[in-house]
């Protein structure tokens, strides 16, 4: 693991305290990607993780959306959006899972991903896992594999990571 980078993202990430509610401290990754070198260190890292390992980045509404396309354009594979219930136009799988109060959806295009393909999961923070886990049925409802997930942030003491024992997961940052 690289120690220092894990330690630059961390100290470049920003505490937003009483958001998205009182009590809750956001941890806001953007000034990460505003941070030119150290964005192109986050992507470069997961670059050497898996290259010749991934046939397809997959990455998940709305700040998997940012790295997950990065990552898929220096690996030079195509990229899928995973996305809330209702945005993708064509046929799609549909995923519900459960949140600490009430339900999420998620949908990926039927014919996204090739029968066989493995598929790198992208996303910002890992939390209760209810989204990657989602996202990775979704995946193989596809037919495809999942080759891993890649993370920036992964909040340990909600558990996430006990609900994905089945992927390769990496996380830059555990707090
Ligand atoms: C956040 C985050 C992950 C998810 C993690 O997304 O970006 O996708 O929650 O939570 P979990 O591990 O408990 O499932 P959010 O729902 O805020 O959506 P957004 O990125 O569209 O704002």
């Amino acid at each position: 693991p690289d120690r220092e980078l894990s330690a630059a993202v961390l100290a470049g990430m920003r505490n937003i305290p009483d958001f998205p509610e009182p009590g809750v401290t956001f941890k806001d990754f953007t000034p990460l990607l505003l941070d030119r070198p150290l964005r192109d260190r986050i992507v470069a890292d997961t670059v050497r993780r898996r290259q010749g390992q991934v046939d397809v980045v997959a990455g998940i509404e709305a700040r998997g959306f940012i790295l997950g396309a990065m990552i898929a354009h220096e690996l030079g594979v195509g990229f899928v959006p995973v996305r809330k219930a209702g945005k993708l136009p064509a046929a799609v799988h549909t995923q519900s899972y459960t949140l600490e109060y009430g339900e999420a959806t998620l949908e990926i295009h039927q014919d996204a991903v090739d029968h066989r393909e493995r598929v790198l999961v992208v996303d910002d923070v890992l939390a209760t896992g209810g989204t990657l886990a989602a996202t990775c049925e979704l995946v193989q409802r596809c037919g495809a594999s999942v080759a891993g997930i890649e993370l920036v942030l992964e909040i340990g003491a909600l558990g996430g990571r006990a609900r994905l024992t089945d992927y390769d997961l990496h996380s830059l940052v555990t707090v």
